[in-house]
């Protein structure tokens, strides 16, 4: 237990907090201003209490009179919403001192004494992970605590995929964005493990990517894993920074930053061109609406090649996190070459999302196929951002991960103990539509359809305009997927809805006339949290045939709808204040008849 003695004998007023081993004393020295001294007696872990609605505060962490980190925290001033961990085992010193300046109006040191933070922080040896959350899903990867966007850096080596993630690691907002890091097997289960990379002197750590170096051009050693991030301060610069254990820790490279461009540029993505013996690097221009192609030897010396993108497709917001890859066309032996560009606002429904573009490459230029005038869109959902693929992945799969939010409300979702999750992984490769363009296609990972627990087969034919109503599974909180092979003819129409006795619903709805996929989430449930959050989505389905084959997955908090074979893709957040329990299936006009239908519970 904490004991709390104030002493008030000298001007700077002292708090000694004793913990059952370790000591922490706070000096107050003016109203926005106090120091914390840390006698850790082997404690992993100072417990800061956080409230989000609290005034900043910002501290520099000093270990043995060196600036060893800084954050801002949302210290707690009257309530405490959760507790966040500052690492003290991994920090190099025996003497921690934490210099806190707290942005507030308060006019005397007493006011200070008052706060709830400055009788609440504590030593120990354990920090609590269990999940708290009623719409944490289960069986997409999430942090264990604190904000969450985009992935990045993401790698697979020897059977282990590598997923880093833009993190902050004290609150659950945006703020000290370092790399998250959790490692999987199978793209389904995931671990957590020790954050990365953290704010140093050049900056906060935002997006980047990491290749494994098999041939050790950049002189860090064989098989070393190698990533390139923004380190994001007054400017934005590329630095570098390797891992000798398969990205467990990282070491920052002594001559960062690598590139420093004069414009604001982040999100180096990096890939070999084993036809040019080149490295090659795209960096989003954000503001200039364009993307930046560097090629190297080394990974350390880059060369300015070309810019391809003004003008070109969606110009609306910045541009961010792009992807280069050569991915297949389906029913043919040819490759060609997409350029994934992630734009922030934009999307056709409102704030972020993925376009892409489709050409060739010639090792130093992009070249487009279509005409600027052109965009293509990856995801038809109001929560698919920030796309990119794992390097260096087995049997020359393009597997992606997209963060399953939209920066119009993905600090205000009703979540404390974390903000965020990830898609499902998807594969990519491109195909012919009606209209003769080549477009992504996504399908889920295959990993996933291990997740399948019981079949429950539905009724086939007509389901008629009342529709038919099925049981969804109550284990998990309904977590599942549907599976539905239906044929539209003459162009009718096919209703999907999720409801439960709340009345709150989605609607999803084929429409074979306008060859469209919908999903309506206006009364999904909690959605008054951001004015921009009620919306319905549309997505054109690419489809010439009139058989429709449709994935729905559904995981407490979000619903992915994509077609079996790739050609569309939704993504979108819901918050239904109980699970949704029971699908419809309606055709409105008479004209649709199922196939098949089956409800996979999914047993993560
Ligand atoms: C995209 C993004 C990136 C940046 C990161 C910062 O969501 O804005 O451009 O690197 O987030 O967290």
């Amino acid at each position: 237990m904490n004991k709390h003695l104030i002493t008030t004998a000298m001007a700077a007023m002292t708090a000694i907090c004793a913990t059952a081993a370790g000591n922490l004393t706070i000096q107050y020295l003016s109203p926005g201003n106090a120091m914390v001294r840390i006698d850790a007696e082997g404690e992993k872990y100072l417990l800061m209490p956080v409230q989000e609605t609290a005034p900043m505060a910002h501290i520099r962490v000093l270990t043995d009179g060196k600036l060893d980190e800084t954050l801002n925290i949302n210290l707690a001033d009257s309530k405490i919403d959760y507790y966040v961990p500052l690492r003290l085992d991994t920090r190099d010193g025996e003497k921690l001192l934490l210099d806190i300046r707290c942005d507030s109006n308060r006019s005397s040191i007493r006011d200070l004494q008052d706060a709830v933070w400055t009788h609440d922080l504590k030593l120990s040896d354990d920090f609590d992970t269990t999940n708290r959350e009623k719409y944490r899903p289960l069986y997409h990867h999430t942090p264990e605590y604190g904000w969450m966007n985009d992935p990045n850096g993401m790698f697979w080596k020897d059977g282990v995929w590598n997923l880093y993630y833009q993190w902050n690691p004290y609150g659950s907002k945006w703020q000290n964005m370092s790399w998250g890091h959790s490692t999987s097997k199978d793209l389904v289960h995931w671990t957590a493990e020790d954050g990365v990379l953290y704010t140093d002197p050049l900056g906060m750590v935002f997006s980047g990517s990491a290749v494994v170096d098999k041939d050790n051009t950049a002189g860090f050693g064989e098989d070393a894993v190698i990533a390139l991030f923004t380190s994001a301060d007054a400017a934005q610069t590329q630095s570098l920074a390797y891992s000798t254990d398969n990205g467990k820790t990282f070491t920052r490279y002594a001559g960062n930053p690598v590139i420093a461009y004069e414009r604001e540029s982040r999100d180096p993505n990096m890939f070999r061109d084993e036809e040019h013996n080149n490295w090659v690097l795209v960096l989003a221009s954000a503001l200039d609406h364009e993307d930046l192609i560097f090629t190297s030897k080394n990974l350390k010396d880059w060369t300015l090649e070309s810019k391809f993108g003004q003008g070109y497709g969606c110009q609306d917001g910045v541009w961010e996190c792009p992807d280069l890859m050569k991915l297949p066309v389906e029913g043919t032996d040819k490759e060609k070459w997409v350029l994934i560009v992630n734009i922030n606002p934009g999307a056709p429904f409102g704030g972020s999302g993925v376009q892409y573009f489709v050409g060739d490459f010639d090792g130093k230029t992009f070249k487009c196929d279509n005409g600027p005038e052109v965009t293509k869109w990856m995801d038809y959902g109001k929560d698919y951002y920030a796309t990119v693929s794992f390097s260096n992945a087995p049997e020359g799969r393009h597997t992606v991960l997209g963060w399953m939010s939209n920066w119009q409300y993905a600090n205000d979702v009703p979540t404390m103990q974390f903000r965020s999750a990830n898609s499902l992984p998807r594969e990519l490769s491109l195909f012919k539509a009606p209209d003769g363009e080549l477009y992504l296609a996504s399908r889920v990972s295959p990993e996933i359809d291990a997740l399948r627990g019981k079949a429950i087969k539905c009724g086939t034919g007509k389901p008629g305009k009342k529709g038919k109503s099925y049981t969804l599974p109550t284990a998990n909180d309904g977590i599942c997927e549907i599976e539905l092979d239906a044929e539209l003819m003459n162009g009718s129409d096919l209703d999907i809805t999720l409801s439960n006795s709340k009345g709150e619903r989605v609607e999803m709805r084929i429409d074979a006339k306008n060859g469209t996929f919908s999903m309506d989430r206006r009364n999904s449930g909690l959605t008054d949290f951001s004015e921009n959050f009620p919306a319905v989505t549309t997505a054109p389905t690419h489809n010439a045939t009139g058989k429709y084959a449709l994935r729905i997955f559904i995981d407490r908090s979000s619903i992915e709808a994509i077609a079996t074979d790739g050609r569309y893709a939704m993504t979108n957040l819901v918050f239904p204040t109980e699970p949704y329990t029971t699908v419809t299936v309606a055709a409105p006009d008479g004209g649709a008849n199922i196939e098949k239908m089956t409800i996979y519970p999914l047993i993560p």
